[in-house]
């Protein structure tokens, strides 16, 4: 039996809280362990890594290491460019169309807040097309591929590949005109399962969920689509081509968290790398949807062949029991239930460091809950 009434303290480790935040969020355990160990002398350097330069060569194999080891996790072929930057993943909303829009035209699949947001940073670039919204829906759904509209002389089709706060994940790389490069945004996905980049001409994502910490935001961008734009009129800070050509140190880089990505770099690749993770990401939601599906209390809120292996929506249909759902399961040792509030309800943000062992404990409140306020 598990004791919901346990004392919750997070100052060691293993009193930590399940903490099903959708971001910052839970990292895994030997990293931080990692990071608390290499705190105050990294390698002998008598440093932090916080407090070195970034030109040091003691920094210099940080960085390049991280990048090795993403290539290897992720099977990024060599043909593509991967950047290391600044200012999240929404600075990259504004980057896309600077980078990518060579004749003006681009279209976007619009399946969500964050999605949403990109566009609207994109139509002060151009024109854009959207190519499939399901916004009457609540965004409670991404498309198939014959609900795509996408002109063939766009600049770029864009699609952001989980949708965090509504819970709902594109199951397929979508296929665009001849010509079309494929651009989605990975923030709450990167890492949970292998992705066949070649189908893609940019993948980026902000660290925060499944990487490390905020602060460093991945690009990977293919060689051919770099420099298409007259740079003279925009800031080089978004400048892609800049940003390859000084191998992510035009400027001071994120040192510190890009160090962390390489640590949990090393974690995905001990545990089996994209494909253990898949399968964990898999093992994790399949659990907390056969139990949604297997009971009438609780009413999952994506639609079924949508539904994000990430971030898992549902709600009770009524709002006071859903807060109470929030306050309760925090008092029993899990945090950040609460779901966004354009959804409402509750999100369990299940990503890579997330124990299964944490969604079976959730599972178990959530039987005790729906018992006690039936
Ligand atoms: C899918 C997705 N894209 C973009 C963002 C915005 O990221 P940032 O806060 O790093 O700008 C988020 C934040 O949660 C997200 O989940």
């Amino acid at each position: 039996m598990l004791n919901f009434e346990r004392q919750v303290t997070i100052t060691m480790a293993d009193n930590r809280i399940y903490n099903f935040s959708a971001g910052p969020s839970m990292l895994p355990v030997p990293v931080l362990e990692r990071c608390a160990s290499e705190m105050l002398n990294y390698k002998s350097s008598g440093m932090s890594v916080m407090e070195m330069s970034h030109r040091s060569k003691v920094y210099d194999a940080v960085i390049k290491e991280t990048e090795a080891r993403l290539r290897r996790v992720l099977s990024i072929p060599e043909n593509y460019k991967v950047l290391f930057l600044q200012g999240g993943a929404t600075t990259q909303f504004a980057a896309i169309p600077m980078n990518l829009m060579k004749t003006g035209k681009a279209d976007y699949a619009l399946t969500g807040n964050f999605a949403n947001n990109a566009y609207k940073e994109a139509k002060k670039f151009g024109d854009i097309h959207v190519a499939f919204s399901s916004k009457e829906g609540n965004f409670n759904r991404v498309p198939t591929q014959a609900e795509l509209d996408i002109r063939p002389d766009a600049d770029y089709f864009y699609i952001c590949a989980n949708n965090t706060i509504y819970g709902t994940e594109w199951q397929y790389d979508p296929e665009t005109p001849a010509g079309v490069p494929l651009v989605a945004d990975m923030s709450s996905n990167i890492l949970s399962k292998p992705v066949d980049i070649s189908k893609y001409g940019v993948i980026y994502a902000g660290a925060q969920k499944n990487m490390g910490p905020a602060g460093v935001t991945v690009v990977i961008v293919r060689e051919d689509l770099l420099g298409n734009y007259p740079l003279e009129k925009y800031p080089v800070m978004l400048d892609w081509k800049t940003m390859a050509e000084k191998d992510s140190m035009y400027n001071t880089p994120p040192t510190y968290a890009i160090y962390v990505l390489g640590l949990v770099l090393e974690w995905v690749e001990e545990q089996g790398g994209v494909d253990a993770m898949r399968k964990l990401a898999e093992k994790r939601s399949s659990l907390l949807y056969d139990y949604l599906d297997s009971q009438d209390f609780y009413k999952a809120v994506a639609e079924k062949a949508s539904r994000s292996h990430m971030n898992v929506t549902f709600r009770t249909g009524n709002d006071e029991l859903d807060a109470k759902f929030a306050k309760e399961s925090a008092a029993a040792g899990m945090s950040n239930l609460k779901g966004h509030r354009s959804v409402g309800g509750m999100r369990a943000s299940i990503y890579n460091a997330m124990p299964v062992e944490g969604v079976e404990y959730l599972i178990d409140f959530m039987k005790k809950f729906a018992e006690e306020n039936k």
